[in-house]
């Protein structure tokens, strides 16, 4: 059990709170680059701050504060130019530093008084990377946005799923460093779900959690399993703060604010042998369902529908008071002594954990990967279908959330060179 001071501690992310603090240093996905195609502004909540997101007419992404500095008129319904949006009330135009770079009015009726000189809007910066857009609300200077292993990847088709999960962030970052939960919950329970009895699957005998520069490494083994199983010897990764690594697909659980969280994934799929060369030319995003109006119940078909599930479960921000934890939750443990250790760390002045300024570091951030050879050298259609993942890892339906829309399932089996 946590007492509750450090439950709120460790929870709470507005501006000025503790950890709220420590996840400004890091750069968090909040957009997929693919939703500027048909909308060039729009609204995002982080961390308990409401924004504006938008792409001007020059291309560059710029993210500043929902509310104008004239007369707080919402800047999400304001329209971009060739540099910065523009306020759609009086006309107020704002760069992407949050200079303020025209005021109609002022400008001809005053131009002397040089008001705009003395405005800006609050601005932090935004970047695209590998399909998705970053934001950083920390102390300058920013370290570089991590260009993880498979960001750099080729011969793959990547999607970007968001939805909103209606709780506390770190309850759903404890999930990354949970591996017995996957036994339980995706194993035992899907297969319930589906009116099937029978035996469990084979049950978790050890697990083991290692630190490492970029986050937690957890290792299982289950009946049948021996040490030199890849799940063992390289493991699979709670990355630093706010995600979950699996090899071909990231997971991130940015804080909306105390009460929500946009969970992010990033999902590879490498294609065919006979497929290459592949160069995807767009990376479609989509979002996903979490409630079913239809039942009143949360939705369980997926693998991270069936997550959210236990995430929402605990309770908005769930009491750490009340829990007893048993040895396989040694890394949720490691992982809440770590975030108090760079609360710390920060307020001497250092950086935290797997912050990366280093761009030589930064050409290529390796991480453990279980499957590395399949995803970097590929297989043939036919071994990916015969292969230890077999078809699950070729079904035209997406599995780990509900709702894929049919034009991303289409370019997918396009992608893949199976039938829809
Ligand atoms: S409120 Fe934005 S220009 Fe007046
Ligand atoms: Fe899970």
């Amino acid at each position: 059990m946590l007492e509750s001071s450090k439950n709120e501690l460790l929870t709470k992310v507005s501006r000025g709170t503790s950890m709220g603090e420590l996840l400004r240093r890091y750069w968090m996905p909040i957009a997929a680059v693919s939703e500027f195609d048909s909308e060039s502004v729009k609204p995002v909540r982080l961390m308990g701050e409401d924004l504006t997101l938008y792409k001007d007419m020059s291309g560059n992404f710029g993210l500043v504060d929902r509310h104008c500095p004239h007369r707080s008129a919402d800047m999400s319904y304001g329209f971009v130019e060739q540099c910065g949006l523009r306020c759609n009330y009086h006309g107020w135009l704002f760069g992407q530093d949050g200079r303020c770079l025209e005021q109609p009015y002022e400008d001809v009726a005053h131009p002397e008084a040089r008001f705009r000189d003395k405005i800006r809007i609050k601005a932090y910066p935004a970047q695209a990377h590998a399909g998705l857009l970053w934001a950083y609300l920390g102390p300058a200077p920013p370290p570089l946005v991590p260009n993880w292993e498979p960001f750099t990847w080729k011969n793959g088709f990547v999607q970007i799923v968001f939805a909103e999960v209606p709780c506390n962030w770190l309850q759903c970052q404890e999930n990354s460093v949970d591996p017995l939960h996957f036994e339980w919950m995706h194993m035992n329970w899907s297969v319930r779900l589906k009116d099937k009895g029978g035996p469990y699957s084979p049950r978790h005998l050890k697990l083991a959690f290692d630190e490492f520069d970029y986050g937690i490494i957890y290792r299982r083994i289950r009946e049948g399993m021996s040490e030199e199983d890849p799940l063992w010897k390289v493991g699979r990764v709670c990355l630093w703060p706010n995600a979950l690594f699996t090899g071909d697909h990231f997971e991130w659980r940015v804080p909306i604010d105390d009460q929500n969280t946009l969970s992010v994934t990033w999902c590879f799929s490498r294609v065919p042998k006979e497929r290459e060369p592949y160069v995807q030319e767009h990376i479609p995003a989509w979002r996903g369902p979490v409630f079913d109006a239809e039942t009143g119940r949360w939705i369980s078909s997926h693998v991270m529908n069936q997550d959210f599930i236990a995430w929402i479960g605990q309770g908005t921000i769930t009491d750490r008071t009340r829990e007893h934890l048993g040895t396989s939750d040694a890394g949720i443990l490691m992982m809440r002594q770590w975030f108090l250790k760079d609360i710390d760390a920060i307020a001497r002045g250092q950086d935290p954990k797997a912050t990366i300024r280093d761009p030589q570091v930064n050409r290529c951030v390796s991480l453990p990967i279980a499957d590395r050879k399949h995803l970097i050298e590929g297989a043939s259609l036919a071994e990916m279908q015969s292969g230890p993942l077999g078809s699950g890892r070729l079904a035209t339906d997406y599995i780990f959330q509900a709702g894929q829309p049919a034009e991303v399932r289409a370019a997918y089996a396009a992608a893949m060179g199976i039938p829809e």
